[in-house]
């Protein structure tokens, strides 16, 4: 299938480019003071226009000086590079009115006399895909995210003479290794390196930057918003209060009064699961009135130190019996419990698979964690706090530059991920 889609995409409508972002553009040109640099990163804030300025910079510079030649586009996802980059190129193309057709199934671009192949860098062995390519120019949006071994086989690939290779992203670990052996090695490796914050997107109102800085807490705080390369270290949630995240329901706090319809009163309920026949299984019910979510109680079933486990059918039948036969919650279950969720469908409830992103999961957490839109309930979430205080960042994943929680009792926090990054719109709007 072939789409140049023809009439539907818009021009792209460009603004007057900061300083910065005439740095990222010009850099290849003879006369730059760069241009004998092989490779050019640009790091920094969420939002601070490195995509659009080093789009508009690969496009240029693969179109003027090759012909006939093979590029590689690279992007964490299929979905991420669709919206985050070919949306704005096509858009450019139409600007400067240059033919291009995108073939989807084959995941190229013809763009001029050029092709431009598409790869997705999200799984260990995406660069098996590259083998064998001779690429003469590489561009990879949100590289920190890709695994190395697919920045290393795209930086092979690039072959053909003259070739330059295009890298963004934001910032991630201290110990990351884009960080370690890409620009702290700028010089020696022949790599151009530029910093972008939000000044340098002259497009930003401050109202949008305010919201986008809302938009994160804790350490995604200073990776996102201040362009920061610093590690997760200590607690996952540090922002998390025993008195402002929790509340007592025996004392009349929390959204459910007595003799009162919480559905009448625009509640919605919702039960998370992180399921677990051999590690524990958690349930957690929720009541959501718009701006918090009320966490009323938790169900821990620990099959190791029970010495029983469960089968779905009894699961299910605990699940009914703690909702209270209630089938209107909206269930939202780890993804990979496929047995479970059928059992369950046919029980009648309602289920939504959750969203399964860890990194992008915890800063969505932290940030209502941190408004105090989450709150316990102080006595019926025991196992909830317990974990809580105990979720670690994970100390030997950050020194070879990997962030990640160590994966020690944390179902309640896998429950709770999955609670508010499925119910949570990318900007923090809850959905
Ligand atoms: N020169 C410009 N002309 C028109 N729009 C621009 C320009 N520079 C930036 N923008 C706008 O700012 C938005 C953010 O820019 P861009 O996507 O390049 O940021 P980014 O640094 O890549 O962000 P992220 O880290 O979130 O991917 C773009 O969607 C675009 O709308
Ligand atoms: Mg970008």
């Amino acid at each position: 299938m072939s789409s140049r889609a023809g009439g539907q995409v818009s021009p792209f409508v460009f603004q007057p480019f900061s300083r910065r972002q005439k740095q990222a553009i010009f850099w290849w040109r003879p006369g730059s003071g760069h241009e004998h640099a092989r490779m050019m990163l640009a790091d920094g804030a969420i939002r601070s226009g490195k995509t659009v300025a080093m789009i508009f910079s690969f496009l240029q510079w693969s179109l003027t000086n090759f012909r006939n030649q093979d590029f590689i586009v690279a992007g964490v996802t299929s979905g991420a590079i669709k919206r985050n980059v070919l949306a704005p190129m096509f858009r450019m193309l139409e600007t400067f009115r240059i033919p291009w057709e995108y073939r989807r199934s084959e995941s190229k671009i013809l763009i001029g006399d050029n092709t431009y192949h598409v790869f997705g860098a999200d799984k260990d062995n995406a660069q098996d895909k590259l083998q064998g390519m001779t690429a003469a120019g590489a561009y990879a949006d949100e590289v920190a995210l890709f695994p190395r071994s697919f920045v290393d086989q795209m930086i092979g690939r690039c072959s053909v003479a003259g070739s330059r290779i295009f890298m963004n992203c934001n910032p991630n670990g201290a110990y990351h290794y884009i960080k370690t052996d890409f620009i702290d090695r700028a010089e020696e490796i022949g790599l151009y390196h530029l910093h972008f914050t939000m000044d340098d997107n002259l497009t930003l109102s401050p109202e949008i930057r305010e919201s986008y800085a809302r938009s994160f807490a804790g350490v995604f705080y200073r990776q996102y918003i201040l362009g920061e390369w610093v590690s997760a270290e200590g607690a996952v949630y540090p922002m998390w209060d025993d008195r402002d995240n929790t509340y007592d329901a025996a004392a009349g706090e929390g959204p459910l009064r007595e003799g009162e319809e919480p559905r009448e009163r625009g509640l919605r309920r919702f039960c998370a699961v992180d399921y677990g026949t051999v590690n524990p299984c958690v349930f957690l019910d929720v009541w959501d009135d718009g701006r918090t979510f009320w966490i009323a109680k938790e169900y821990y079933w620990d099959s190791a130190a029970r010495r029983r486990q469960k089968t779905d059918a009894e699961y299910a039948e605990d699940l009914t019996a703690f909702l209270e036969g209630d089938r209107d919650a909206m269930l939202i279950v780890d993804p990979s419990a496929a047995s479970f969720k059928a059992e369950l469908r046919n029980r009648g409830f309602r289920v939504q698979d959750a969203v399964n992103e860890v990194r992008e999961g915890i800063a969505t957490t932290a940030v209502l964690i941190g408004n105090r839109q989450i709150r316990a309930e102080r006595s019926r979430c025991p196992c909830l706090l317990r974990e809580m205080h105990g979720y670690l960042w994970d100390e030997k994943a950050r020194l070879h530059g990997e962030e990640k929680p160590l994966k020690e009792r944390d179902h309640a926090m896998d429950a709770l991920r999955y609670l508010c990054h499925t119910r949570t719109s990318r900007f923090r709007r809850r959905v």
